[in-house]
């Protein structure tokens, strides 16, 4: 059996799309209808016609999809596929820092769970948490989970940003330590660091770039240079190589691998397909305030 060809067919037969993350494999990448960030797969999942809408992310992202899209079916080729940042976060440590900064806007990294999500009042993704969070009134600003993407954030923004947890981060962005780019840059001395702002902050220094996926490819687009060191999962280089073929790309760590992104294969999609497994579902109730606080969110972004 040609796993490829019959993913096509059924995707024609039963009018459905495959929207990939940057982090998912080659093989994947290579069958997606949409390859993109987080947040330009929440955009794209609002604008396709397809009746069904085959995930291949972690969960809260196939998650986000289905709020956007209450009427379509969304499936993840494989249920466990979970991002464990996103498992960082509880609604009774939201409460706490509520308490504590009542006047703060809580602005919630997409990475989260759904009924973390429905406490935000503002829905971001590694893209565009600097450009909400600098559009915000307030010079105190809650932001859950990832901690190294808060303190990026106050970097940039020069606000205070309050991270919940204190701790919260992805094991394989903390795999990325000043030592591993000290390194690649030995082997490398002309490669260009790009770094994601998960990596911890010591890394984010030596880097001539810090962005989310998306601001990773837009930076390479515009940048001269042949040869990119890259600090993040290592689903990104099958991006950057298909988009750039001219151009060098070498992880800063090599097994910078997030389990439940590599747990979705073409095997698994086809069996989503084939089987209309797993669909995805979200309750009501949380459902109505993540969609009211993206909203909300797309507005301040104007997108
Ligand atoms: P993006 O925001 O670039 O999609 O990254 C998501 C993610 O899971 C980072 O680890
Ligand atoms: Fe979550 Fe880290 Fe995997 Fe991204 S790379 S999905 S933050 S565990």
């Amino acid at each position: 059996m040609d796993i490829r060809k019959e993913i096509q067919s059924l995707k024609k037969k039963l009018n459905a799309v495959i929207l990939a993350h940057n982090y998912q494999s080659y093989e994947v990448q290579s069958i997606a209808d949409f390859v993109g960030d987080s947040l330009e797969l929440s955009l794209e999942s609002r604008k396709t016609d397809a009746e069904i809408i085959v995930f291949a992310g972690v969960k809260f992202m196939a998650e986000q999809a289905k709020v956007l899209n209450p009427n379509k079916k969304v499936l993840i080729p494989t249920p466990s596929a979970v991002c464990s940042l996103a498992n960082m976060v509880t609604v009774k440590m939201l409460e706490e820092y509520r308490r504590r900064y009542p006047d703060a806007p809580l602005v919630v990294y997409v990475n989260s769970p759904i009924e973390v999500k429905a406490s935000a009042d503002y829905i971001v993704t590694s893209a565009s948490a600097v450009s909400v969070i600098s559009k915000l009134d307030s010079d105190t600003i809650l932001f859950a989970p990832d901690a190294n993407l808060a303190h990026y954030v106050a970097e940039v923004t020069k606000k205070k940003i309050v991270p919940i947890p204190p701790t919260g981060h992805c094991y394989v962005h903390l795999l990325i330590t000043p030592y591993d780019i000290l390194e690649a840059k030995k082997k490398y001395p002309n490669g260009v660091v790009i770094v994601h702002p998960e990596v911890p902050s010591e890394s984010q220094k030596l880097a001539d770039y810090v962005g989310g996926t998306s601001g990773m490819v837009r930076f390479v687009a515009k940048t001269d240079a042949k040869v990119f060191l890259v600090g993040t999962e290592t689903g990104m280089l099958n991006r950057l190589r298909r988009d750039f073929p001219d151009k060098e790309f070498y992880p800063i760590v090599s097994k910078a691998d997030c389990i439940g992104m590599k747990k979705i294969t073409l095997e698994s999609i086809y069996l989503s397909l084939k089987n209309m497994v797993y669909e995805v579902s979200v309750r009501e109730e949380y459902a109505k305030r993540v969609r009211e606080a993206l909203e909300r969110t797309f507005k301040l972004l104007g997108v």
